[in-house]
């Protein structure tokens, strides 16, 4: 059976719940009122959003999946990817800065201890305090197995040296998830993941990133100097590193695909109302078969990634491993984005390219997707090995 034929056969329905319809308008109206005022400025001027996240945590729009015997509301993926849609349409770079909470808590609601979900998540529901995810490296992005950050065992402690880059939040994070070889000789086996509190001796935020896109979204570098780290803040067994990460973008992806989705949304809606008032030939532009078939593949390929997005985030719900279904989901809205976000610009002509207008910034946001949380290149790879060396867990 394929997939979608196994959704069939279990009652897969396409109708949300009144809880999800009314988080999902909070997301919206959130998205309205407190996100879109605030993006272009903050798009500007590359301003790292605190108060707009305080009050997306006041409402209860951040650290969706903390489970509730940890004092958090359990929300399943698929309420994730319904409030991520919203957020990002309303700016992705805000949406990224406010949603960053679920990459940075997941390897530690995959892999934590029921003391280490307590000590690391908990904090997380009462203030608005940030985590990060600390994988990529310098000469480390897309083979995370060549990654050269060590973690050396002593006693009860490790001692971490090196450095990761592209962090999202990483310098305004409380603590960060850091992925570091214990093992050099073992490849991706000989990697663990550690919770490292920022403020730890020898953690040193060493630049905030000047980005394209999604400007409002802290991206740091940092460096790890003889950080002690208790070897009670190891996530899972020694060497499991590299699958608590794997695991953790399987989860992490259908949202991030949900927040391109968004953009496109966005894009498309700015593309749709300037076709109908803007007149060329004597007539609105949306007239011309050139434009309106543009927009017309623009609603479908939106369509079609939406669905992607909630058949895996469907799939996760269902607690069943759905990498093959994530990579298709983050590759398709990924590139979606991109391709709308560029015709939307195309539409508007001349005013698409000036600043004054809002789809040049749409388009300098969706690239992003193509890059973070897997390269559209590495959702094909994934894909391909799913189909051609399939794993059996
Ligand atoms: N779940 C569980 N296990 C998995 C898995 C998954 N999804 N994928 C692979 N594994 C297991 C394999 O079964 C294999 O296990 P065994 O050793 O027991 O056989 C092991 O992991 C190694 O797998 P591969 O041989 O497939 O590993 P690889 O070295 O060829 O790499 C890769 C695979 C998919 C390319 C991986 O390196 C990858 O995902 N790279 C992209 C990394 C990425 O997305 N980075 C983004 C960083 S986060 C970010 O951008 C956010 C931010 O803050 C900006």
């Amino acid at each position: 059976m394929t997939q979608v034929e196994t959704a069939v056969a279990g009652g897969v329905s396409f109708a949300l719940t009144s809880e999800q319809r009314q988080l999902r308008a909070l997301a919206r109206e959130f998205a309205e009122k407190e996100i879109r005022p605030r993006a272009a400025d903050c798009d500007e001027h590359a301003t790292h959003p605190v108060d707009v996240i305080a009050k997306a945590h006041e409402v209860g729009l951040m650290n969706l999946h903390v489970p509730a015997s940890f004092g958090g509301s359990g929300l399943p993926a698929f309420d994730g990817m319904l409030v991520g849609e919203e957020l990002n349409w309303g700016c992705s770079g805000i949406g990224t800065s406010i949603g960053a909470n679920g990459l940075g808590a997941a390897p530690v609601i995959i892999a934590g201890t029921d003391d280490q979900k307590e000590r690391w998540l908990s904090p997380l529901l009462g203030d608005p305090i940030l985590c990060s995810f600390g994988l990529s490296e310098p000469d480390a992005g897309s083979d995370v197995a060549r990654m050269k950050t060590t973690a050396v065992r002593r006693g009860d402690e490790y001692l971490l040296n090196g450095s990761k880059t592209f962090i999202t939040n990483a310098g305004y994070a409380a603590w960060t998830v850091v992925f570091a070889k214990t093992d050099p000789d073992r490849g991706h086996k000989g990697i663990s993941a550690f919770v490292v509190p920022m403020d730890l001796p020898g953690v040193q935020v060493e630049k905030h990133l000047d980005k394209m896109g999604q400007r409002a979204t802290d991206t740091s570098a940092f460096a790890l100097t003889d950080v002690v780290v208790p070897a009670s803040n190891r996530l899972g067994e020694d060497g499991e590193g590299f699958k608590i990460a794997m695991k953790t973008l399987d989860f992490t992806r259908p949202g991030t695909a949900a927040g391109a989705v968004g953009v496109a949304q966005a894009a498309y809606e700015h593309a749709v109302a300037y076709a109908k008032e803007r007149v060329t030939f004597d007539v609105p532009i949306a007239m011309h078969q050139g434009v309106n078939f543009m927009i017309a593949d623009m609603a479908t390929e939106i369509e079609a990634a939406r669905l992607l997005v909630w058949q895996s985030a469907w799939l996760h719900d269902q607690g069943r491993r759905a990498t093959l279904q994530s990579a298709f989901a983050k590759r398709f809205a990924a590139d979606t984005a991109m391709k709308v976000t560029t015709d939307a610009v195309q539409v508007f002509g001349g005013y698409g390219y000036i600043k004054e207008y809002p789809v040049e910034k749409l388009m300098r946001d969706a690239k992003l997707f193509q890059i973070y949380e897997g390269t559209s290149q590495i959702q094909r790879l994934v894909i391909a090995k799913e189909i051609f060396l399939p794993r059996d867990d």
